[in-house]
């Protein structure tokens, strides 16, 4: 049976990677094609459980390397437990972000290094990479304006629109360096014309019929 394709969603907070990907899994479901949505940190129960870790506003105190180890051993673990067993049965696999969010966020707007971010991830992932990667590319300040402002229960969000404009353009750099696995998708429309560039781009690249 053939392997089936894992497409990874990236983009800043409030960028409506989930309503894409609701939106895209709805239209696969009526033309009956088989898939599953994920997300990353999490996905599986135990990565479920060290992304409340990461993610819990009372954890201030949590050094880069220990948030990026985090990051990288719940992928671990969703990688192996749920992604890697629906690819072997031939699924499509749609992921709320993956190792670019790794590389965007710690490794550049954390400073860490991307270098250092490809290591951890190398030994956690051996070398696994997605079949394609949709950066939803809309900067940070229209997006929390969109959403009208970070979630204050969210370690994350509340890092400021500086650290926000530093992962975006980290995600812009990562597309420079990947240019063949890493799509811009244009989120300049309405949230349906959105939905009608991923799916042509999934057509294009014959990940769907
Ligand atoms: P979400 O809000 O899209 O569910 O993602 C959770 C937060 O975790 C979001 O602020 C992005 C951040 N994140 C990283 O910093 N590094 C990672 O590797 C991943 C997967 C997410």
């Amino acid at each position: 049976m053939k392997r089936g394709a894992f497409i990874t969603f990236e983009g800043c907070e409030g960028s409506g990677k989930s309503t894409q990907i609701r939106l895209l899994s709805e239209r696969l479901k009526r033309e009956g094609i088989s898939h599953i949505v994920t997300r990353e940190p999490g996905g599986s129960d135990i990565a479920e459980q060290i992304r409340a870790i990461i993610l819990s506003g009372k954890n201030t105190a949590m050094c880069d390397e220990c948030e990026a180890l985090l990051y990288a051993a719940a992928r671990a673990q969703h990688l192996r437990e749920r992604v890697q067993p629906e690819l072997e049965r031939g699924t499509l696999v749609l992921c709320d972000r993956f190792v670019d969010s790794s590389l965007a966020y710690q490794g550049y707007a954390r400073g860490l290094g991307m270098k250092f971010i490809e290591e951890i991830n190398a030994f956690a992932l051996r070398d696994f990479r997605p079949d394609l990667t949709l950066f939803l590319n809309i900067s940070p300040k229209s997006a929390f304006e969109r959403k009208h402002g970070a979630d204050e229960n969210d370690r994350m969000e509340q890092l400021g629109l500086n650290f926000h404009s530093r992962v975006y353009e980290g995600y812009l750099k990562l597309a420079e360096s990947y240019p063949e696995r890493i799509v811009k998708v244009d989120c300049s429309g309405t949230k349906w014309d959105t939905a009608g560039n991923i799916y042509d781009i999934l057509k294009n690249r014959k990940i769907i019929n």
